[in-house]
Protein backbone atom coordinates (compact mmCIF):
# COMPACT_ATOMS: atom_id res chain seq x y z
CA UNK A 1 0.00 0.00 0.00
CA UNK A 2 1.60 3.53 -1.14
CA UNK A 3 1.71 5.94 1.72
CA UNK A 4 -0.36 8.76 0.09
CA UNK A 5 -3.07 6.02 -0.76
CA UNK A 6 -3.22 5.24 3.03
CA UNK A 7 -2.96 8.60 4.54
CA UNK A 8 -5.82 9.95 2.62
CA UNK A 9 -8.56 8.16 1.14
CA UNK A 10 -10.28 11.48 -0.56
CA UNK A 11 -6.68 12.56 -2.49
CA UNK A 12 -7.47 12.93 -5.90
CA UNK A 13 -4.88 10.25 -7.13
CA UNK A 14 -6.69 6.95 -4.34
CA UNK A 15 -9.11 4.22 -5.43
CA UNK A 16 -11.93 6.03 -3.47
CA UNK A 17 -11.64 9.28 -5.73
CA UNK A 18 -11.14 6.93 -9.13
CA UNK A 19 -13.71 4.02 -8.26
CA UNK A 20 -17.04 4.90 -10.44
CA UNK A 21 -19.53 2.36 -8.82
CA UNK A 22 -22.09 2.22 -11.67
CA UNK A 23 -19.69 2.02 -14.26
CA UNK A 24 -18.75 -1.77 -14.87
CA UNK A 25 -16.89 -1.38 -18.51
CA UNK A 26 -12.75 -1.97 -16.43
CA UNK A 27 -14.22 -3.04 -13.56
CA UNK A 28 -12.25 -5.82 -13.71
CA UNK A 29 -8.96 -4.54 -14.08
CA UNK A 30 -9.81 -1.81 -11.07
CA UNK A 31 -10.14 -3.93 -8.79
CA UNK A 32 -7.32 -6.40 -9.45
CA UNK A 33 -5.58 -2.73 -8.86
CA UNK A 34 -7.67 -2.64 -5.46
CA UNK A 35 -6.75 -5.62 -4.31
CA UNK A 36 -3.24 -4.99 -4.99
CA UNK A 37 -2.85 -1.65 -3.65
CA UNK A 38 -5.67 -1.01 -1.29
CA UNK A 39 -7.88 -3.63 -0.98
CA UNK A 40 -9.97 -1.61 1.82
CA UNK A 41 -10.98 1.69 0.58
CA UNK A 42 -13.01 4.90 1.30
CA UNK A 43 -15.94 6.20 -1.34
CA UNK A 44 -17.41 9.69 -0.75
CA UNK A 45 -19.32 9.66 -3.83
CA UNK A 46 -21.65 6.50 -2.14
CA UNK A 47 -19.76 7.42 1.92
CA UNK A 48 -19.23 4.26 2.03
CA UNK A 49 -16.35 1.50 2.66
CA UNK A 50 -15.59 -0.63 -0.01
CA UNK A 51 -13.72 -3.95 0.55
CA UNK A 52 -12.24 -6.25 -2.43
CA UNK A 53 -10.61 -9.31 -0.87
CA UNK A 54 -12.81 -12.65 -0.63
CA UNK A 55 -11.50 -13.37 2.88
CA UNK A 56 -12.38 -9.82 4.86
CA UNK A 57 -15.69 -10.06 2.89
CA UNK A 58 -16.43 -13.60 3.76
CA UNK A 59 -15.45 -12.55 7.60
CA UNK A 60 -18.18 -9.82 7.32
CA UNK A 61 -20.53 -12.36 5.81
CA UNK A 62 -19.93 -14.55 9.03
CA UNK A 63 -20.35 -12.18 11.43
CA UNK A 64 -23.85 -10.46 12.06
CA UNK A 65 -23.23 -9.52 15.55
CA UNK A 66 -20.70 -7.02 14.01
CA UNK A 67 -22.21 -6.24 10.55
CA UNK A 68 -26.31 -5.49 9.94
CA UNK A 69 -27.92 -6.67 6.88
CA UNK A 70 -30.40 -3.68 7.31
CA UNK A 71 -29.20 -1.72 4.49
CA UNK A 72 -28.20 -4.24 2.25
CA UNK A 73 -31.76 -3.10 -0.05
CA UNK A 74 -31.93 0.11 0.56
CA UNK A 75 -31.73 2.64 -2.61
CA UNK A 76 -28.50 3.73 -2.98
CA UNK A 77 -29.73 7.33 -3.82
CA UNK A 78 -32.56 8.66 -0.82
CA UNK A 79 -35.56 9.21 -2.57
CA UNK A 80 -36.98 12.79 -2.43
CA UNK A 81 -40.31 13.69 -0.68
CA UNK A 82 -42.41 13.19 -3.67
CA UNK A 83 -41.35 10.10 -4.40
CA UNK A 84 -42.10 9.26 -0.50
CA UNK A 85 -45.38 11.02 -1.00
CA UNK A 86 -46.12 8.84 -4.11
CA UNK A 87 -45.37 5.55 -1.68
CA UNK A 88 -47.34 6.25 1.68
CA UNK A 89 -50.31 7.56 -0.69
CA UNK A 90 -50.43 3.85 -2.68
CA UNK A 91 -50.03 2.36 0.78
CA UNK A 92 -46.52 0.77 -0.48
CA UNK A 93 -45.88 -1.14 2.85
CA UNK A 94 -43.30 -3.52 1.87
CA UNK A 95 -41.16 -4.23 5.17
CA UNK A 96 -37.88 -5.88 5.75
CA UNK A 97 -38.47 -9.45 5.74
CA UNK A 98 -35.11 -11.69 4.65
CA UNK A 99 -32.19 -10.63 3.10
CA UNK A 100 -32.29 -7.09 4.75
CA UNK A 101 -33.46 -8.27 7.99
CA UNK A 102 -31.73 -8.81 11.14
CA UNK A 103 -31.84 -11.83 13.79
CA UNK A 104 -34.25 -12.40 15.69
CA UNK A 105 -37.10 -11.32 13.07
CA UNK A 106 -34.80 -12.82 10.01
CA UNK A 107 -34.28 -16.37 11.78
CA UNK A 108 -37.90 -16.34 12.34
CA UNK A 109 -39.55 -15.86 8.72
CA UNK A 110 -35.90 -17.65 7.14
CA UNK A 111 -37.36 -21.42 9.13
CA UNK A 112 -40.61 -20.58 7.45
CA UNK A 113 -39.71 -19.47 4.16
CA UNK A 114 -37.02 -22.47 4.04
CA UNK A 115 -39.32 -25.35 4.50
CA UNK A 116 -40.36 -24.07 0.94
CA UNK A 117 -37.41 -22.78 -0.15
CA UNK A 118 -35.25 -25.70 0.01
CA UNK A 119 -33.08 -28.19 -2.67
CA UNK A 120 -35.84 -30.89 -1.70
CA UNK A 121 -38.90 -29.03 -3.01
CA UNK A 122 -36.63 -27.36 -6.23
CA UNK A 123 -35.54 -30.62 -7.02
CA UNK A 124 -39.49 -31.92 -7.43
CA UNK A 125 -39.67 -29.21 -10.03
CA UNK A 126 -37.10 -30.38 -12.24
CA UNK A 127 -38.92 -32.18 -14.91
CA UNK A 128 -41.33 -29.07 -15.42
CA UNK A 129 -38.64 -26.45 -15.17
CA UNK A 130 -36.77 -28.42 -17.99
CA UNK A 131 -40.30 -28.80 -20.06
CA UNK A 132 -40.68 -24.80 -19.97
CA UNK A 133 -36.84 -24.53 -20.95
CA UNK A 134 -37.41 -26.65 -24.07
CA UNK A 135 -40.70 -24.80 -24.78
CA UNK A 136 -39.32 -21.01 -24.65
CA UNK A 137 -35.92 -22.54 -26.84
CA UNK A 138 -38.69 -23.93 -29.25
CA UNK A 139 -39.72 -20.14 -29.91
CA UNK A 140 -36.32 -19.80 -31.88
CA UNK A 141 -36.18 -19.81 -35.06
CA UNK A 142 -33.66 -23.25 -36.76
CA UNK A 143 -30.84 -20.70 -37.38
CA UNK A 144 -30.17 -17.12 -37.97
CA UNK A 145 -29.60 -14.29 -35.38
CA UNK A 146 -31.55 -13.52 -32.27
CA UNK A 147 -30.71 -11.90 -28.98
CA UNK A 148 -30.67 -14.38 -26.82
CA UNK A 149 -31.37 -12.04 -23.77
CA UNK A 150 -34.49 -10.96 -25.15
CA UNK A 151 -35.72 -14.46 -26.83
CA UNK A 152 -34.80 -17.01 -23.87
CA UNK A 153 -32.79 -15.29 -20.41
CA UNK A 154 -35.27 -12.70 -19.68
CA UNK A 155 -38.21 -14.13 -19.07
CA UNK A 156 -37.16 -17.83 -18.73
CA UNK A 157 -36.55 -17.83 -15.04
CA UNK A 158 -39.81 -15.31 -13.92
CA UNK A 159 -41.82 -18.25 -15.34
CA UNK A 160 -39.88 -20.91 -13.68
CA UNK A 161 -40.66 -18.81 -10.24
CA UNK A 162 -44.17 -18.30 -10.96
CA UNK A 163 -44.78 -21.86 -11.32
CA UNK A 164 -43.02 -22.71 -7.46
CA UNK A 165 -45.03 -19.40 -6.09
CA UNK A 166 -48.57 -20.32 -7.55
CA UNK A 167 -48.57 -17.30 -9.57
CA UNK A 168 -50.06 -17.05 -13.51
CA UNK A 169 -47.28 -17.43 -16.04
CA UNK A 170 -48.89 -14.91 -18.41
CA UNK A 171 -48.19 -12.44 -15.49
CA UNK A 172 -44.42 -13.01 -15.91
CA UNK A 173 -43.75 -9.89 -18.65
CA UNK A 174 -45.38 -7.18 -16.19
CA UNK A 175 -43.27 -8.60 -13.43
CA UNK A 176 -40.61 -8.73 -15.18
CA UNK A 177 -41.28 -4.87 -15.66
CA UNK A 178 -41.73 -3.90 -12.91
CA UNK A 179 -38.88 -5.72 -11.12
CA UNK A 180 -36.44 -4.09 -13.66
CA UNK A 181 -37.89 -1.03 -12.51
CA UNK A 182 -37.60 -1.90 -8.63
CA UNK A 183 -33.54 -2.72 -9.69
CA UNK A 184 -33.02 0.37 -11.16
CA UNK A 185 -34.62 2.29 -8.33
CA UNK A 186 -32.59 0.87 -5.35
CA UNK A 187 -29.06 0.15 -7.52
CA UNK A 188 -29.42 1.91 -10.49
CA UNK A 189 -29.11 6.15 -11.04
CA UNK A 190 -32.86 6.65 -12.42
CA UNK A 191 -33.43 10.63 -12.87
CA UNK A 192 -36.02 12.05 -10.69
CA UNK A 193 -38.99 11.58 -13.52
CA UNK A 194 -37.74 7.83 -13.71
CA UNK A 195 -37.99 7.87 -9.73
CA UNK A 196 -41.50 9.12 -10.07
CA UNK A 197 -42.55 6.82 -12.33
CA UNK A 198 -40.64 3.79 -10.74
CA UNK A 199 -42.23 4.78 -7.00
CA UNK A 200 -45.97 4.56 -9.09
CA UNK A 201 -44.97 1.05 -10.43
CA UNK A 202 -43.61 -0.20 -6.98
CA UNK A 203 -46.79 0.56 -5.65
CA UNK A 204 -48.84 -1.34 -8.60
CA UNK A 205 -46.31 -3.90 -8.46
CA UNK A 206 -47.33 -4.44 -4.43
CA UNK A 207 -50.83 -4.51 -4.96
CA UNK A 208 -50.41 -7.23 -7.48
CA UNK A 209 -48.29 -9.09 -4.60
CA UNK A 210 -50.84 -8.24 -2.11
CA UNK A 211 -54.08 -9.45 -4.65
CA UNK A 212 -52.17 -12.88 -5.31
CA UNK A 213 -51.75 -13.82 -1.67
CA UNK A 214 -55.62 -12.29 -1.05
CA UNK A 215 -57.25 -14.16 -4.13
CA UNK A 216 -55.23 -17.21 -2.41
CA UNK A 217 -56.43 -16.73 1.20
CA UNK A 218 -60.03 -16.66 -0.24
CA UNK A 219 -59.86 -19.74 -3.05
CA UNK A 220 -58.02 -22.34 -0.68
CA UNK A 221 -54.40 -22.54 0.53
CA UNK A 222 -54.30 -26.35 0.01
CA UNK A 223 -52.04 -26.25 -2.77
CA UNK A 224 -48.42 -26.77 -3.47
CA UNK A 225 -47.00 -23.74 -3.89
CA UNK A 226 -44.82 -20.61 -1.50
CA UNK A 227 -48.29 -18.74 -1.21
CA UNK A 228 -50.57 -21.13 0.48
CA UNK A 229 -47.44 -22.63 1.98
CA UNK A 230 -47.00 -19.06 4.09
CA UNK A 231 -50.22 -18.87 4.61
CA UNK A 232 -50.57 -22.19 5.94
CA UNK A 233 -47.35 -21.70 8.12
CA UNK A 234 -49.01 -18.68 9.34
CA UNK A 235 -52.33 -20.10 10.42
CA UNK A 236 -54.38 -16.71 10.75
CA UNK A 237 -51.35 -16.24 13.55
CA UNK A 238 -49.59 -12.89 13.63
CA UNK A 239 -46.78 -14.34 16.01
CA UNK A 240 -46.07 -16.47 13.37
CA UNK A 241 -46.30 -14.09 10.03
CA UNK A 242 -48.46 -10.91 9.42
CA UNK A 243 -50.02 -10.65 6.35
CA UNK A 244 -47.85 -7.68 5.55
CA UNK A 245 -44.86 -10.36 5.85
CA UNK A 246 -45.84 -12.05 3.54
CA UNK A 247 -46.81 -9.40 0.66
CA UNK A 248 -43.42 -8.45 1.87
CA UNK A 249 -42.32 -12.12 0.83
CA UNK A 250 -43.87 -12.83 -2.32
CA UNK A 251 -42.49 -9.18 -3.65
CA UNK A 252 -39.39 -10.27 -2.38
CA UNK A 253 -39.14 -13.17 -3.90
CA UNK A 254 -41.06 -12.38 -7.10
CA UNK A 255 -37.74 -9.92 -8.11
CA UNK A 256 -35.07 -11.76 -6.12
CA UNK A 257 -35.85 -14.77 -7.48
CA UNK A 258 -35.63 -14.34 -11.49
CA UNK A 259 -33.75 -10.93 -12.12
CA UNK A 260 -30.47 -12.59 -10.78
CA UNK A 261 -31.26 -15.85 -12.75
CA UNK A 262 -31.97 -14.20 -15.79
CA UNK A 263 -28.58 -12.54 -15.31
CA UNK A 264 -26.89 -14.97 -14.64
CA UNK A 265 -27.40 -17.05 -17.61
CA UNK A 266 -26.76 -14.13 -19.94
CA UNK A 267 -23.60 -13.46 -18.65
CA UNK A 268 -22.74 -17.08 -18.75
CA UNK A 269 -23.70 -18.09 -22.11
CA UNK A 270 -21.80 -15.00 -22.79
CA UNK A 271 -18.60 -15.99 -20.89
CA UNK A 272 -19.10 -19.48 -22.72
CA UNK A 273 -19.28 -17.67 -26.29
CA UNK A 274 -16.74 -15.27 -25.73
CA UNK A 275 -14.08 -17.68 -25.43
CA UNK A 276 -14.94 -20.53 -27.95
CA UNK A 277 -12.71 -23.60 -26.71
CA UNK A 278 -14.92 -23.30 -23.57
CA UNK A 279 -18.33 -23.71 -25.25
CA UNK A 280 -16.62 -26.98 -27.31
CA UNK A 281 -15.82 -28.28 -24.20
CA UNK A 282 -19.10 -28.18 -22.90
CA UNK A 283 -20.89 -29.31 -26.16
CA UNK A 284 -18.10 -32.05 -26.18
CA UNK A 285 -18.55 -33.59 -22.66
CA UNK A 286 -22.01 -32.19 -20.66
CA UNK A 287 -20.97 -33.48 -17.68
CA UNK A 288 -19.23 -30.11 -17.25
CA UNK A 289 -21.93 -28.36 -17.73
CA UNK A 290 -22.68 -28.16 -13.72
CA UNK A 291 -19.33 -26.73 -13.40
CA UNK A 292 -19.53 -24.20 -15.86
CA UNK A 293 -22.36 -22.99 -14.23
CA UNK A 294 -20.37 -22.50 -10.60
CA UNK A 295 -17.33 -20.43 -13.12
CA UNK A 296 -19.91 -18.40 -14.86
CA UNK A 297 -21.06 -17.22 -11.33
CA UNK A 298 -17.58 -16.26 -10.13
CA UNK A 299 -16.07 -15.03 -13.56
CA UNK A 300 -19.48 -13.04 -14.16
CA UNK A 301 -20.64 -12.45 -10.96
CA UNK A 302 -24.29 -11.43 -11.44
CA UNK A 303 -24.84 -9.12 -8.13
CA UNK A 304 -21.44 -7.35 -8.32
CA UNK A 305 -21.81 -5.59 -5.12
CA UNK A 306 -23.81 -6.36 -1.71
CA UNK A 307 -23.68 -4.04 1.19
CA UNK A 308 -23.76 -4.23 5.10
CA UNK A 309 -23.46 -1.82 8.31
CA UNK A 310 -21.37 -2.01 10.67
CA UNK A 311 -22.72 -1.83 14.45
CA UNK A 312 -19.50 -0.87 16.15
CA UNK A 313 -16.12 0.54 15.31
CA UNK A 314 -14.28 -2.16 13.87
CA UNK A 315 -11.13 -2.87 11.29
CA UNK A 316 -11.12 -4.59 8.36
CA UNK A 317 -7.90 -5.59 6.36
CA UNK A 318 -6.57 -3.10 8.82
CA UNK A 319 -8.33 -0.17 7.96
CA UNK A 320 -10.44 1.26 10.85
CA UNK A 321 -14.07 2.06 9.99
CA UNK A 322 -15.91 3.58 12.61
CA UNK A 323 -19.78 2.16 13.85
CA UNK A 324 -22.61 2.77 11.41
CA UNK A 325 -20.88 3.09 8.33
CA UNK A 326 -21.88 1.34 4.60
CA UNK A 327 -19.51 -1.39 3.51
CA UNK A 328 -20.02 -1.82 -0.05
CA UNK A 329 -18.60 -5.17 -0.65
CA UNK A 330 -17.23 -6.40 -3.88
CA UNK A 331 -18.80 -9.79 -4.89
CA UNK A 332 -17.34 -9.91 -7.90
CA UNK A 333 -13.89 -8.67 -6.27
CA UNK A 334 -13.76 -11.30 -4.34
CA UNK A 335 -14.49 -14.04 -6.61
CA UNK A 336 -11.69 -12.19 -8.85
CA UNK A 337 -8.96 -12.59 -5.75
CA UNK A 338 -5.78 -13.92 -6.35
CA UNK A 339 -5.60 -15.33 -3.19
CA UNK A 340 -8.30 -17.78 -3.83
CA UNK A 341 -8.77 -18.47 -7.54
CA UNK A 342 -5.50 -19.03 -9.74
CA UNK A 343 -5.38 -16.96 -12.62
CA UNK A 344 -8.70 -15.58 -11.56
CA UNK A 345 -9.29 -13.64 -14.81
CA UNK A 346 -9.47 -16.60 -17.03
CA UNK A 347 -12.83 -18.21 -17.63
CA UNK A 348 -12.21 -22.13 -17.08
CA UNK A 349 -14.89 -24.62 -16.85
CA UNK A 350 -12.91 -27.08 -15.15
CA UNK A 351 -11.57 -24.89 -12.19
CA UNK A 352 -11.42 -27.26 -9.59
CA UNK A 353 -12.45 -24.80 -6.80
CA UNK A 354 -14.91 -22.65 -8.95
CA UNK A 355 -17.99 -22.95 -6.59
CA UNK A 356 -16.45 -21.52 -3.83
CA UNK A 357 -17.03 -18.25 -4.77
CA UNK A 358 -19.64 -15.72 -3.53
CA UNK A 359 -21.58 -15.16 -5.79
CA UNK A 360 -25.07 -16.38 -3.18
CA UNK A 361 -23.42 -14.49 -0.21
CA UNK A 362 -22.25 -16.47 2.96
CA UNK A 363 -23.22 -17.24 6.02
CA UNK A 364 -27.01 -16.81 7.74
CA UNK A 365 -28.21 -15.09 4.52
CA UNK A 366 -26.82 -17.59 2.07
CA UNK A 367 -29.49 -17.01 -0.48
CA UNK A 368 -32.16 -19.67 -0.32
CA UNK A 369 -32.79 -19.80 -4.38
CA UNK A 370 -28.84 -20.78 -5.00
CA UNK A 371 -30.25 -24.45 -5.86
CA UNK A 372 -32.53 -23.77 -8.03
CA UNK A 373 -30.76 -21.30 -10.08
CA UNK A 374 -28.50 -23.52 -10.32
CA UNK A 375 -30.64 -25.87 -11.47
CA UNK A 376 -31.82 -23.50 -14.19
CA UNK A 377 -28.82 -22.59 -15.40
CA UNK A 378 -27.50 -26.68 -15.98
CA UNK A 379 -31.01 -27.62 -17.56
CA UNK A 380 -30.49 -24.50 -20.26
CA UNK A 381 -26.75 -25.39 -21.04
CA UNK A 382 -27.73 -28.78 -21.41
CA UNK A 383 -30.56 -28.18 -24.17
CA UNK A 384 -28.68 -25.47 -25.82
CA UNK A 385 -25.39 -27.33 -26.24
CA UNK A 386 -27.58 -30.06 -27.76
CA UNK A 387 -29.95 -28.04 -30.09
CA UNK A 388 -27.38 -25.22 -31.32
CA UNK A 389 -24.35 -27.08 -30.56
CA UNK A 390 -22.61 -24.56 -33.26
CA UNK A 391 -24.07 -20.98 -32.04
CA UNK A 392 -21.51 -18.15 -32.16
CA UNK A 393 -21.38 -14.73 -30.76
CA UNK A 394 -22.53 -12.12 -33.48
CA UNK A 395 -19.76 -9.34 -31.79
CA UNK A 396 -17.16 -10.32 -28.47
CA UNK A 397 -17.06 -6.93 -27.75
CA UNK A 398 -18.99 -3.68 -27.22
CA UNK A 399 -21.55 -5.09 -25.24
CA UNK A 400 -24.16 -2.92 -23.54
CA UNK A 401 -23.73 -3.33 -19.37
CA UNK A 402 -26.63 -1.80 -17.25
CA UNK A 403 -25.58 1.61 -15.99
CA UNK A 404 -25.82 -0.01 -12.19
CA UNK A 405 -23.82 -0.84 -9.35
CA UNK A 406 -25.39 -3.49 -8.37
CA UNK A 407 -26.13 -5.98 -10.74
CA UNK A 408 -24.73 -7.24 -13.66
CA UNK A 409 -25.98 -8.72 -17.32
CA UNK A 410 -25.59 -7.86 -20.90
CA UNK A 411 -28.60 -5.94 -22.32
CA UNK A 412 -28.32 -8.01 -25.43
CA UNK A 413 -26.71 -10.76 -26.62
CA UNK A 414 -26.66 -11.39 -30.20
CA UNK A 415 -25.45 -14.67 -31.66
CA UNK A 416 -25.91 -16.42 -34.63
CA UNK A 417 -27.59 -19.57 -33.57
CA UNK A 418 -25.85 -21.70 -36.39
CA UNK A 419 -26.74 -24.90 -38.51
C1 LIG B 1 -27.99 -16.58 -10.03
C2 LIG B 1 -29.03 -16.32 -9.26
C3 LIG B 1 -28.96 -15.67 -7.90
C4 LIG B 1 -27.97 -14.92 -7.31
C5 LIG B 1 -26.65 -14.50 -7.91
C6 LIG B 1 -28.44 -14.57 -5.99
C7 LIG B 1 -27.71 -13.81 -5.09
C8 LIG B 1 -28.10 -13.58 -3.77
C9 LIG B 1 -27.32 -12.84 -2.81
C10 LIG B 1 -25.96 -12.19 -3.08
C11 LIG B 1 -28.00 -12.83 -1.64
C12 LIG B 1 -27.58 -12.17 -0.32
C13 LIG B 1 -26.85 -13.21 0.50
C14 LIG B 1 -26.21 -12.73 1.77
O1 LIG B 1 -26.51 -11.65 2.27
O2 LIG B 1 -25.36 -13.50 2.31
C15 LIG B 1 -29.24 -13.55 -1.87
C16 LIG B 1 -30.22 -13.77 -0.91
C17 LIG B 1 -31.43 -14.35 -1.19
N1 LIG B 1 -31.83 -14.94 -2.36
FE1 LIG B 1 -30.73 -15.11 -4.04
N2 LIG B 1 -29.68 -15.11 -5.80
C18 LIG B 1 -30.03 -15.80 -6.94
C19 LIG B 1 -31.22 -16.50 -7.16
C20 LIG B 1 -32.25 -16.61 -6.26
C21 LIG B 1 -33.49 -17.33 -6.48
C22 LIG B 1 -33.82 -18.14 -7.74
C23 LIG B 1 -34.25 -17.17 -5.36
C24 LIG B 1 -35.63 -17.68 -5.03
C25 LIG B 1 -36.16 -18.78 -5.36
C26 LIG B 1 -33.48 -16.36 -4.43
C27 LIG B 1 -33.91 -16.02 -3.17
C28 LIG B 1 -33.12 -15.39 -2.22
C29 LIG B 1 -33.57 -15.11 -0.85
C30 LIG B 1 -34.95 -15.45 -0.28
C31 LIG B 1 -32.51 -14.46 -0.21
C32 LIG B 1 -32.50 -13.93 1.23
C33 LIG B 1 -31.94 -14.98 2.17
C34 LIG B 1 -31.82 -14.48 3.60
O3 LIG B 1 -31.66 -13.30 3.83
O4 LIG B 1 -31.88 -15.33 4.50
N3 LIG B 1 -32.29 -16.04 -5.01
N4 LIG B 1 -29.28 -14.01 -3.17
Amino acid sequence: MTADLQTCPFSTGSLGARFRPYEQEGMFAFFKEARAQQPVFYNQELDCWVVTKKADIQAIFRDPDRFSASNSQSPVNAYSADVHEILVDGEFTREPTQANTDRPKHTRIRNIAGQFLNQKRFARYEDQIRELTRQQIATLPPTGTVDLVEALTYELPAKVLFLLVGVPQEESYRVKRWSDNTFNMIWGKPTEDDTIAGARGLVEYYDFCKSVVNDRLESGVEGDDYVSHLLRARNGDDAILTMNEIYSLVHGVLAAGHETTSNGSANLLWALLSDREQWDKLVADRSLIANAVEEGLRYMTPFITWRRMTLTDVEIGGVAIPAGATILMSLVSANHDEDSFEGPLAFDVERKNARQHLAFGNGIHFCMGAPLARMEMKILLEELTQRYPNMRLVEKDNIEWPLNMGFRGPVKLLVELGE
